[in-house]
């Protein structure tokens, strides 16, 4: 099944011209923009997925990054480690293979859920932490005034990446950007002011975390670099990875393999969403396994002498951690609404963390 892409320009474009209208619900939507916006909703409630294409976001772009995250994952462990800030719980910098825990190894509620799925749909069992690393990177201001104090420390910059603070923040800020589109129109898609979202992702610990998988060392079929597992944010953005193996599951349980058009931008629904909408758009299971089609792409990597190292450029965008998760408008009179009880975004994410952490180690923020 192939997901169906969104070109975002012409909903800029309009957007553009009704800047000021927070509410998104006037009679003079435009008919083509309200038959878009409700596309958006659709396929994040159904698949937990969204393709777009933004004309702000290059396939250029997404080379120039994942060029420069192919340098540095190349280089050598006792070079990454250095960047690696284990006693800051990994909020910064380098996070090495073999820390970050999948939900599904810890979590016995979710290992319930994971055996009812029929053995077609079955997702891959890992087997332990997973092997593939993480740069950790924040984007956008942060409140100067919060009850959810980050660790505040500075930014790592890897030496001999002179152009490292230009590109990962020029990514960052073309990716937060992408997904407030997106919040802006899945908004309105379910019947909210346009601003429903976006006005709570003002400020929030958004993080571009990159991951760099050994395709050399870890190439083969069956592989899990991330074992089955929801994020725990609003929503999650990528560019195309050089390699395939993502799969994931809609709503009806089913598994596919996401295919990313080149120059196309994948959107993840993420834990927080759930919340807003009160389980109207549920958050998507995922998982990264090495597959028949990785294999075909490591051998044309290889022909073409081209790096074999797996990168995803990841976005986690977030609900800011004093802004209140409860279901929105109308959603609060969903029956469901009493499982997502109200909270600060921060205290979510704190609750979220701590069943991982249990272990000693760490999953995606
Ligand atoms: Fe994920």
């Amino acid at each position: 099944m192939d997901l169906p892409v969104i070109d975002l320009s012409p909903y800029l474009e309009i957007a553009g011209k009704s800047a000021g209208d927070s509410t998104g619900l006037s009679d003079h939507i435009d008919p083509e923009y309200r038959r878009l916006c409700l596309e958006v909703s659709r396929s994040l409630r159904e698949t937990g997925a969204l393709l777009v294409k933004d004309p702000r976001c290059s396939a250029e772009d997404n080379d120039r990054f994942i060029d420069m995250m192919e340098r540095y994952f190349e280089r050598p462990e006792e070079f990454k480690r250095l960047q690696e800030r284990r006693h800051l719980h990994y909020q910064v910098g380098v996070t090495p293979e073999g820390v970050e825990v999948p939900r599904s190894l810890v979590d016995e509620e979710m290992q319930v859920k994971l055996r009812a799925i029929p053995k077609e749909f079955q997702p891959s069992t890992p087997t332990g932490p997973d092997p593939k690393w993480r740069y950790m990177w924040r984007v956008g201001p942060r409140p100067s005034n919060t009850r959810f104090q980050e660790l505040n420390s500075a930014p790592v910059i890897p030496e001999g990446f002179p152009e490292w603070q230009d590109t990962m923040d020029s990514w960052g800020y073309k990716m937060i950007s992408a997904i407030e589109a997106v919040a802006e129109m899945a908004a309105i898609g379910f019947g909210l002011p346009k601003d429903a979202f976006t006005s709570l992702m003002k400020q929030g610990p958004h993080l571009l975390a990159p991951t760099g998988s050994d395709l050399q060392r870890y190439g083969q079929v069956g592989t899990v670099f991330a074992g089955y597992h929801y994020d725990l944010n609003f929503l999650t953005i990528h560019g195309r990875s050089r390699f395939p193996g993502l799969n994931i599951w809609l709503r009806n349980g089913q598994k596919v393999e996401v295919k990313v058009p080149i120059g196309c931008l994948l959107i993840q629904t993420g834990k927080q969403i759930e919340w807003l909408t009160a389980g109207d758009c549920i958050a998507g299971m995922h998982e990264v396994v090495v597959t028949e089609r990785t294999i075909d792409a490591i051998k044309l990597a290889t022909q073409q002498n081209r790096s074999l190292w797996r990168v995803s450029s990841t976005l986690f965008a977030h609900i800011a951690s004093d802004a209140v998760l409860k279901p929105l408008g109308h959603f609060a009179e969903s029956p469901l609404a009493a499982r997502y009880p109200s909270m600060c975004a921060g205290e979510f994410v704190e609750q979220e963390l701590a069943i991982i952490n249990l272990k000693g180690n760490k999953a995606e923020p």
